[in-house]
């Protein structure tokens, strides 16, 4: 295969040939453009895991893999962490520029406006045992959503594909506290109008009707709201991950928004993405103390043991995961403001340096990622372990509404269909049961 600046000419063995477009970005990696292929050469193109295809063309998130990048709309994440919050990052992934103020205080004050759950929906919950996993529940009533917002939809009308990701953005932290209520058998708590974001989130998580909100300083700490605001900001989008993917995938068939979110969700639970921070506590309880590290390490390097260092290595990041970076920082200041010399960090950053330094991971390019320490900054803020992955629900509600937003804004949108290499049986005719071997 050749290639010149504007396209990519296939040449097969047997002399066919192929000229194929080159599709460029503003950054980053060009594209084949491999639309006419199969009408060229009667072949497909075959890339199991999508390792290098491009899904779509996207405006939203920029990453670098190997230098470590990572931009919202050009914005740098670092840079977004230190000075921005998190409804300020979800207006500027929805609308592509950094708000003003009465601009973000409009934002703010809508998203405040929808934060309530139809009063319907509270008996949904009672269909869940007290046991179901929070990500189940999130799943359940995300879709259920479709059923209160559906007839009115006019997927056509930017007005109401703005209201329909506004409600969701808003909802989803109210959605994610009646998940922990209902497991904890406590009364679900209202959001309130008066508190940001992630107070509101964090009060409808842990407040008590026994505790009086004498003022909000002491009743909800700065600290975890801070901490909260950062975490939720670097993981609100990532380009085209699993998730996304999935909410691109089913929103390309013109389905209910919050149905299509519902699917994210579903994506985003496996322990391979999401469900990672989950499954790196679970993980590091497993090793339990430092000198087991080698033992863990040996296994997750052994192809016959399913055994994986849950929180390392990336598809894209073939060094560290600049979320990751941050996540660390803000781990160190979050356990060091509530005086937690909680073991369970300890063993992460001796497991981060061992595995570091080993071969194999060297030579695999497999660094932590955001979800290696992100975990422990939730156990120290008493969020439980079965609600991790539903923290990220919350944050990347903001990148799937977006991609969302952005795909269904393009005047040509096509149905996501992809093909297959067959392996099956050639035509062969039906037999009878008795005649069956
Ligand atoms: C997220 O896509 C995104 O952007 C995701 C995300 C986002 O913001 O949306 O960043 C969030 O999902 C982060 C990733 C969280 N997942 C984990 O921490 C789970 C542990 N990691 C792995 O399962 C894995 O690294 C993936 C799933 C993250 C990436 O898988 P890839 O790109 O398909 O890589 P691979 O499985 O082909 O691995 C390449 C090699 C393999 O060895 P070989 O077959 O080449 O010999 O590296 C090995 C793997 O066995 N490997 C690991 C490993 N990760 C990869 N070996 C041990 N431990 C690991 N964690």
């Amino acid at each position: 295969m050749s290639q010149d600046q504007d396209k990519a000419k296939i040449i097969l063995e047997s002399g066919q040939q192929a000229e194929l477009p080159l599709v460029k970005g503003t950054k980053g990696e060009a594209g084949i453009d491999i639309g006419t292929l199969h009408k060229q050469l009667g072949l497909f193109t075959y890339d199991p895991g999508f390792m290098s295809t491009a899904s779509c063309k996207s405006a939203i998130t920029y990453i670098d893999g190997e230098n470590g990048v990572l931009l919202y709309r050009g914005y740098p994440i670092e840079q977004l962490a230190k000075n921005s919050s998190f409804l300020e990052v979800a207006y500027l992934l929805m609308n592509g520029e950094l708000p003003k103020d009465d601009e973000l205080a409009g934002f703010v004050d809508e998203i405040n406006h929808h934060t309530m759950l139809h009063e319907a929906l509270r008996s949904f919950f009672d269909g869940f045992h007290y046991d179901a996993h929070p990500m189940a529940m999130m799943v359940g009533v995300m879709g259920s959503l479709s059923a209160f917002y559906h007839s009115e939809l006019d997927m056509n009308d930017p007005e109401h594909r703005r209201i329909s990701a506004m409600r969701m953005l808003a909802k989803v932290p109210t959605i994610a506290a009646a998940c922990y209520r209902h497991s904890v058998g406590w009364p679900f708590v209202y959001p309130r109008m008066d508190l940001s974001y992630c107070e509101n989130f964090l009060n409808m998580m842990f407040s008590l009707p026994s505790q009086k909100f004498i003022d909000k300083e002491n009743y909800i700490d700065p600290v975890a709201v801070k901490a909260l605001d950062v975490l939720f900001i670097l993981h609100a989008d990532h380009e085209q991950n699993a998730s996304t993917s999935t909410v691109r995938l089913a929103s390309s068939t013109g389905a209910n928004p919050y149905a299509c979110v519902a699917a994210g969700i579903s994506a985003l639970w496996g322990p391979a993405h999401g469900g990672a921070n989950e499954a790196v506590l679970s993980m590091l309880a497993e090793i339990g103390t430092v000198d087991r590290i080698p033992e863990f390490i040996a296994r997750a390097k052994d192809k016959n043991d399913p055994f994986r260092l849950m929180g390392f290595g990336h598809r894209v990041y073939k060094n560290f995961d600049p979320r990751a970076t941050i996540v660390r920082e803000v781990c160190h200041e979050v356990l060091e403001k509530y005086t937690l010399d909680d073991p369970m960090f300890e063993l992460a950053m001796a497991l981060e340096e061992y595995a570091l330094k080993d071969e194999y991971f060297i030579e695999k390019k497999l660094y932590p990622n955001v979800d290696f320490y992100s975990g422990i900054i939730y156990k120290a803020l008493k969020i439980p372990e079965e609600m991790l992955t539903v923290m990220f629900v919350i944050a990347r509600t903001a990148g799937w509404v977006s991609h969302w937003l952005e795909m269904m804004a393009e005047p040509t949108r096509r149905i996501g269909r992809p093909r297959q290499i067959y392996t099956g049986y050639d035509r062969r005719d039906y037999v009878a049961p008795e005649e069956r071997q």
